[in-house]
């Protein structure tokens, strides 16, 4: 053996995870999958390779949003093989793990994320800048991996970092790094669409209010004050008014993120919950915290997670540093970019990028009509042509011949692609695996859904 393969034993065989010591998780699981630090010991990645052909299958990178939330919980509450069940410590294997079919990278970014050392003062084009960064070492690291067609996808404030992070790939890496498509849920894309930030700190938007008089989670006395007294959107009167409405909502525990779905926070585990879990959730939902007289906890489903990684055996044997760790980081010192992300995507579209915008629709957090207002402007301003007209898409039911609408889709120049999945809260592979899962692979494999 000479002095290279040594060295690269020395950093590839270090940072393998031998599953079976880590009691929390299933140990059937016979692949392997990487831990440890990049840029220098100070991002933090986890590495999942495929369970089919990691010698030729495509990667995939998958960012979680916040800003400050940790793509570890999208790896164990979404899209990763291990899963844990809601407020629960058992995990499960995920029958409809992302990495089935192509190698996944999780990074925890920006800096202060999770095992990632923090950092003071950023935004997001340093948070872009740190992501290529530790991609560029992650390809140092993993030479093999190098030349794969490569995708990013994430949900949330991800609708902010990917397009950033894209854009700079082109403009900085394309030569070395594959970049072939951008996969985008229920993301922040203007600022309008997830929060105004006139708003701050009370986090709403206009699509939010409109999805709760849909619906019918307020009144229609309220709606009649809304719609006298909100003309303005970010008039104080306005103002004053979202946070009663809010409080209406938040008591009547509906789950913002799944409007339709359950809400696990009377679990006694979560009340009295350990102070760090309470603290994290709170941060993690501060959306409905900001104000007076709310002392209600918001719904949650995470547990498990945090107790594994926050366990010292276990951070040992996935390269971690001995540290407190949460989902979500409190103390992020970040700024957002009030341009929003939207204008990346005419760049995108010259460069032949193929760009999927997916969005579940009883999500009230990042509602699809902000995210159909934006793709309409968009077809709009770079007179994109129509390819493929709004139409449902269909997965296996539960029975043979029991095919389902998964939701409805439409494309456009073959290449912009929107997709909506029926039923699905804002974190769509969690609240719908099996149309994630659809949808995921259609979108490293085929043109269509
Ligand atoms: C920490 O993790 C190890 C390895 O999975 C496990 O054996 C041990 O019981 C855990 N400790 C606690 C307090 O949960
Ligand atoms: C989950 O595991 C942690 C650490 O091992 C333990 O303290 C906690 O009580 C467990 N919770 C449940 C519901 O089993
Ligand atoms: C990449 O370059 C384009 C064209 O100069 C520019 O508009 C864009 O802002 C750049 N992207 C980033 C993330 O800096």
């Amino acid at each position: 053996m000479n002095y290279f393969l040594i060295l690269v034993c020395v950093l590839l065989c270090y940072s393998e995870i031998i599953n079976e010591k880590i009691s929390q998780l299933p140990s059937d699981y016979n692949h392997k999958w990487y831990g440890g630090y990049l840029n220098d010991n100070q991002i933090y990645y986890q590495f999942l390779v495929s369970q089919s052909d990691p010698d030729s299958d495509p990667l995939f990178m998958w960012m979680q949003g916040g800003p400050g939330c940790s793509s570890l919980f999208g790896s164990f509450y979404e899209i990763g093989p291990f899963q844990f069940k809601p407020l629960s410590n058992e995990s499960f294997i995920n029958p409809y793990a992302w990495n089935k079919k192509a190698n996944l990278l999780f990074l925890e970014l920006p800096k202060g994320v999770g095992f990632s050392n923090p950092s003071k003062y950023q935004n997001d084009a340093s948070a872009a800048q740190d992501a290529l960064d530790a991609l560029l070492d992650f390809f140092v690291q993993f030479p093999n991996y190098e030349n794969r067609p490569f995708y990013i996808g994430g949900e949330s404030y991800a609708g902010m970092y990917i397009p950033y992070l894209a854009s700079l790939i082109i403009n900085q890496s394309k030569n070395t790094i594959n970049l072939k498509g951008i996969l985008v849920g229920n993301g922040c894309t203007l600022g309008s669409e997830c929060t105004d930030l006139k708003q701050l700190p009370l986090f709403t938007s206009k699509y939010q209010f409109n999805i709760y008089f849909q619906r019918g989670f307020l009144s229609l006395e309220d709606k009649q004050k809304y719609d006298q007294l909100c003309l303005d959107f970010t008039s104080p009167r306005c103002i004053e008014l979202q946070k009663q409405l809010l409080a209406k909502i938040q008591y009547s525990r509906v789950d913002i993120n799944n409007l339709l779905g359950e809400c696990y926070h009377n679990d006694p585990d979560v009340q009295q919950g350990n102070g760090q879990n309470k603290r994290n959730h709170l941060n993690k939902r501060k959306r409905f915290l900001h104000f007076k007289g709310i002392t209600e906890l918001p719904c949650n489903y995470e547990y498990g997670n945090y107790f594994m990684l926050n366990n010292k055996t276990v951070q040992d044997i996935i390269h971690a540093k001995h540290m407190k760790w949460g989902s979500c980081s409190s103390s992020l010192d970040f700024k957002e970019d009030e341009q929003g992300s939207y204008r990346f995507y005419s760049q995108f579209l010259h460069y032949g990028l193929k760009i999927w915008i997916y969005s579940g629709d009883v999500d009230s957090n990042v509602p699809i009509t902000g995210t159909l207002d934006w793709i309409q402007m968009l077809v709009k301003e770079q007179n994109l042509q129509e390819t493929d007209p709004w139409r449902a898409w269909f997965m296996e039911g539960k029975k043979p011949k029991q095919r389902q609408v998964g939701g409805l889709t439409w494309e456009f120049n073959k290449q912009l692609r929107f997709i909506s999945v029926r039923g699905a809260g804002h974190e769509v592979p969690f609240w719908k695996p099996q149309a994630g899962y659809v949808l995921f692979d259609n979108f490293i494999y085929n043109n269509t859904i």
